[in-house]
């Protein structure tokens, strides 16, 4: 049982089925670039202290190249029998420069190293969503702005309530994408801080300068606690939290997506893409992309929790279990980083069907809170407002036709105040656009909005 790094204190080897149980190398080895920045990082540290040589870290740093070499070129061996991605590099590491390979893991456990490479591979992750989410919101609002008169129902209950314009529509999602990129951004303070030095669980015994590590790292800070800082995984379950919330987000806009393009809808067309035919229904172009993605958020979902609960049983400090929160870690980064990269594409080909869109508004009354609003500026209390214009609707509903098809001296019989100007008021263009102010769905505000996001993002 040579093979092991911990070997000496066992007797006999593991069975392979445990070998492959418990090891971590077949997923683990994505840390391998953060493990072996860790590592040059420590070990500049401890040459630094006069732990070990300028000549020990200067072998290192070459063993080091030459295994990102290996890595990179495909021709790094990965060996079940090394358990995870540590062992592995450090073995190799060993195998090509010797005692000074030996002397890397000086005041250093793999428990701080782990949560280390963790940390480093999940800011990287980090900033690549955020780069993409950015991305996403820029299509987004340039297609508001595109679209910042174009008028569609509004629903509440998915029936029709008001009119709004697609802009506002769309700048809804830049919102919630917005805070999205927030909460990322506040999740990576919080990962960006160094466990390297908590060493197994106690800290170390050699003179080590964690600060100086953090700094070639680049930590705002360290973990103040040795015990903390190899046992929580909070800062994953965090980020995993804030993917959680993105999907959500992402999966709204699927389901609005496909039902969009629903040829009973048809407000819009997906690029083809991004869909797929049916082999036996050839009329069909299905929006695969979005039903994925509103099905991956549930997967998203499954990672959060497993995580959470991974954690919630384990007493201080380190636990095996952690192993555990790789997997669907990685899982959750790469749907994330997938997912936004597709949707910012999407959603800059959406082809929008205006007059779909129109007709839908002009159907089931949107603007009978404009009449209500009218009436009220008239001098009628809002609730007897509201009262009259249910009896319009009514009419309107028996003879099939729509509020503004009624003439001045119907709508005068219902009541005395009303004027000629009121069929402005009951047009889907007078609905929107006396909606100006702040948050309104007025064309006029919509470009200011869409300006703003357009504006922020490219001075970001
Ligand atoms: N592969 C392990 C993990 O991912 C590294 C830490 C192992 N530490 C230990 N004491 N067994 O958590």
């Amino acid at each position: 049982n040579k093979a092991q790094a911990w070997s000496a204190r066992f007797s006999e080897p593991v069975s392979d089925l445990v070998k492959r149980y418990t090891a971590s190398v077949d997923f683990d080895k994505r840390l391998a670039h953060a493990d072996i920045r860790g590592s040059l990082a420590h070990a500049d540290m401890l040459a630094a202290v006069g732990v070990i040589s300028a000549q020990d870290l200067a072998d290192i740093q070459r063993g080091m190249l030459q295994i990102t070499q290996e890595i990179d070129a495909g021709s790094f061996e990965w060996l079940l029998d090394l358990e995870d991605v540590h062992l592995n590099i450090e073995k190799r590491l060993v195998e090509l420069i010797g005692d000074a390979g030996k002397r890397l893991h000086t005041g250093r456990s793999r428990n701080d190293q782990v949560a280390t490479d963790i940390r480093l591979w999940l800011r990287d992750e980090i900033d690549a969503s955020l780069h993409q989410l950015q991305q996403l919101r820029l299509n987004l609002a340039g297609l508001a702005l595109e679209h910042a008169e174009t008028i569609l129902p509004g629903f509440t209950h998915l029936q029709v309530a008001q009119p709004v314009t697609f802009g506002h529509h769309l700048l809804a999602y830049a919102e919630m994408f917005g805070r999205d990129a927030e909460r990322l951004q506040d999740a990576r303070k919080r990962i960006n801080r160094l466990p390297l030095g908590a060493a197994a669980l106690a800290g170390t015994t050699y003179p080590i300068d964690r600060l100086r590590v953090a700094r070639t790292l680049g930590f705002d800070d360290i973990c103040h606690n040795s015990l903390d800082a190899v046992s929580d995984r909070d800062f994953a379950i965090e980020f995993c939290a804030a993917a959680a919330l993105v999907m959500m987000h992402v999966s709204r806009l699927s389901e609005e997506l496909i039902l969009w393009m629903s040829p009973r809808v048809g407000f819009i067309d997906l690029a083809d893409r991004f869909c797929t035919g049916s082999s036996i229904m050839p009329q069909k172009k299905n929006p695969d992309v979005p039903e994925l993605a509103r099905g991956k958020t549930g997967r998203v979902y499954g990672n959060l929790m497993g995580l959470l609960t991974l954690m919630k049983g384990q007493p201080l400090a380190y636990n095996k279990d952690n192993q555990e929160d790789k997997e669907g870690l990685f899982d959750t980064a790469d749907t994330l980083r997938d997912t936004l990269v597709i949707f910012a594409d999407m959603v800059s080909g959406i082809r929008v069907k205006a007059d779909a869109m129109r007709a839908a508004a002009l159907q089931g009354f949107s603007t009978a809170t404009d009449l209500a609003d009218y009436l009220v500026k008239k001098g009628l209390p809002f609730r007897d407002a509201h009262e009259t214009v249910a009896h319009a609707v009514r009419m309107c509903e028996d003879r099939g036709c729509d509020l503004a098809d009624l003439t001045l001296p119907e709508l005068q019989a219902l009541h005395a105040s009303i004027e000629s100007d009121v069929h402005q008021v009951l047009t889907l263009e007078g609905s929107v656009s006396a909606r100006n102010h702040e948050g309104g769905t007025a064309p006029e505000r919509v470009r200011i909005e869409a300006q703003k996001v357009l504006k922020a993002l490219s001075e970001s």
